[in-house]
């Protein structure tokens, strides 16, 4: 993304003091031109960690970890490319200079600029009138009684907002802001008569950060329990939407990194619940059956995810769905039982963090929690129910691959079922299909991506992290230079919506939107540069004209071939100069 002129980004390089900076995520010492201490990305009790201050790089002997100022901010803080540059800056205090926009997308940031100038003030006003006003007194009351820490409700900026129409909106309005900007907040709603008021009344505000910090929205919680809905959300505009967030990333960041776990909960209460019981490393997912975009952001925040979700019907199939993409890139993910009817908040109320702990610790893995809770539910008295339970355990076991798992799961089956081992011969060989035969049913196994869309995938996801060119070479990836037909309908997908690719992935047929999913994850993970670009397409090229000869004419292989060899010097000339 190169939204920052270069010559800013020099100054910031410039500006940053690396063993400052690193100093706050492991006491360094000096030793020599060079300081070492304690490596922050991996548990260790001798020191492998160095850090040079003249060159500004650090390294990791154990666990090879190295980089720039800029990586160690990324990796520590799991914040994008743009992100980062924009944490660093205000830190070091350095003035961004952000490439010429064009006018159109200029004036937007302008206005969303100023709309997250009105969230931060209505922050500020609820969290006032939760501390001051006498009418949040059973507000307070009702906050101490969930044994919300003082810390906490601080730590997440926990408001209240004040039961009259026009507490929030009459000040802005003297304030400068326009009834346009309080709609498009989130904040005012117009009536019948077209008279803007207040959309927050008398509720518990839980105000919803984004990972820089700022105020995006709103989950505002009813007081009373008949009140109805228990939480009102903001409503979508341009800087909220439901589901692109998680509850608590802005928090949880730092300490997910360090210790390689996330855990998503539900609701906001859990987040807090689990914040003050310290495990900070928790996030929610507000609510809603997980979101490919939540996916997407969990992967971002750690390597091993727990899902301490309620698992019903919508919640089991998100799951399944994020366990597939989680899968292709060596992400861990769990699930944590609970007990029927609590949340992580009512576990730790109960019996503190260590009862939830028990559980994290007792987490399986998404193939063992589908069996387990499909042989819970089956009906083991008849031979006939028993049946039933092994058709429907059929495509579970597709995901698991020949091997000592699975065998140790035929077992278990095998022992719950009261069947023997051969009755599950069925599930025993059962391959890994390879087409949409099961698209139909609640798990459809994952694919095998074929080699040669490997490298496509990869290469969409590095034109999506570069806004400089990628559009252009999406632009240039014409039919013959994709391998497969899903590969042509994700170029058009991400040619319609880069910027926001993952918008509207949900109503994607499955291949399609496991496929955008997964190059917005590594997109993620991705600052790929113009040359870098430029390289993998060459690479398309070369691999498209392989198959072009392949399928030709013995008279055009000729044409074909020159091509060829026309490609293979250009990747030579610029692998040359990367070298
Ligand atoms: P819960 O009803 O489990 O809420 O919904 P909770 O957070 O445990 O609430 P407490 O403990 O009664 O305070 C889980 C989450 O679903 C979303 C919220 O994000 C909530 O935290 N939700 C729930 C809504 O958005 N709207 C609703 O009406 C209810
Ligand atoms: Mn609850």
């Amino acid at each position: 993304m190169a939204r920052f002129t270069n010559p800013s980004l020099d100054k910031l390089r410039d500006a940053v003091d690396i063993v400052d900076l690193i100093n706050g995520y492991t006491d360094l010492r000096r030793a020599g031109s060079q300081y070492t201490g304690l490596c922050p990305f991996h548990e260790e009790r001798t020191p492998s960690f160095s850090v040079n201050p003249t060159e500004k790089l650090y390294y990791c002997f154990g666990c090879q970890e190295g980089g720039d100022a800029i990586g160690f901010v990324q990796k520590a803080e799991s914040l994008d490319f743009a992100q980062t540059i924009e944490w660093l800056a205000d830190r070091y205090g350095v003035e961004l200079e952000y490439e010429e926009l064009d006018p159109k997308e200029a004036e937007r940031q302008k206005q969303r600029e100023r709309l997250y100038e009105l969230l931060e003030r209505a922050t500020k006003f609820y969290e006032r009138t939760l501390a001051e006003s006498d009418e949040a007194g059973p507000a307070r009351e009702y906050l101490k009684d969930r044994g919300f820490s003082p810390e906490v409700l601080a730590k997440f900026r926990v408001g209240y907002s004040p039961k009259a129409w026009d507490k929030l909106f009459v000040p802005a309005l003297r304030q400068g802001f326009t009834e346009q900007e309080l709609l498009a907040a989130g904040l005012a709603q117009r009536n019948d008569r077209g008279q803007i008021y207040d959309r927050f009344r008398g509720r518990v505000m839980f105000p919803l950060s984004d990972p820089r910090g700022r105020v995006r929205g709103f989950g505002a919680r009813a007081m009373r329990d008949g009140d109805r809905p228990k939480y009102l959300n903001s409503a979508d505009g341009p800087v909220y939407q439901k589901g692109r967030q998680l509850f608590g990333a802005n928090h949880a960041r730092s300490v997910a990194a360090k210790r390689g776990r996330v855990i998503a909960v539900e609701g906001y209460a859990d987040v807090l619940a689990l914040h003050d019981a310290g495990i900070e490393e928790s996030v929610a997912v507000m609510g809603t059956a997980m979101t490919d975009e939540q996916v997407v952001e969990l992967a971002r925040l750690a390597s091993r995810i727990y899902l301490a979700l309620d698992a019903d019907r919508a919640g089991r199939q998100a799951m399944i769905r994020a366990a597939r993409v989680a899968d292709r890139h060596g992400i861990e993910l769990l699930v944590v039982d609970l007990p029927a009817g609590k949340d992580p908040a009512d576990l730790i109320a109960e019996g503190g963090a260590e009862a939830f702990e028990d559980r994290v610790r007792k987490a399986l893995t998404v193939v063992e929690f589908e069996i387990a809770q499909t042989l819970a539910a089956a009906d083991l008295d008849s031979a006939r129910g028993r049946d039933a339970a092994i058709a429907e355990l059929q495509p579970i076991f597709e995901l698991i691959p020949i091997g000592a798992v699975k065998d140790e799961q035929i077992r278990l089956v095998a022992d719950k079922l009261k069947v023997s081992e051969n009755a599950l011969a069925g599930l025993r060989n059962v391959r890994v299909k390879h087409d949409r035969q099961a698209a139909g049913n609640a798990i459809v196994p994952g694919a095998a991506i074929p080699e040669s869309e490997k490298s496509e995938r990869l290469f969409f996801a590095s034109c999506l992290s570069s806004r400089a060119v990628g559009p252009e070479y999406l632009e240039k990836l014409t039919n013959d230079l994709l391998s497969t037909p899903l590969m042509r309908e994700l170029r058009d997908h991400l040619q319609k919506n880069f910027e926001k690719p993952l918008a509207g992935a949900a109503s994607l047929k499955p291949e399609l939107r496991d496929a955008v999913t997964e190059v917005a994850m590594l997109s993620e993970r991705e600052n790929a540069s113009p040359k870098a670009i430029q390289l993998g397409f060459l690479q398309l090229e070369k691999a498209g004209l392989e198959r072009a000869l392949a399928g030709s004419a013995a008279s055009d292989k000729a044409k074909i071939e020159l091509k060829r060899q026309e490609v293979i010097k250009q990747l030579g000339e610029l692998t040359a100069e990367f070298a």
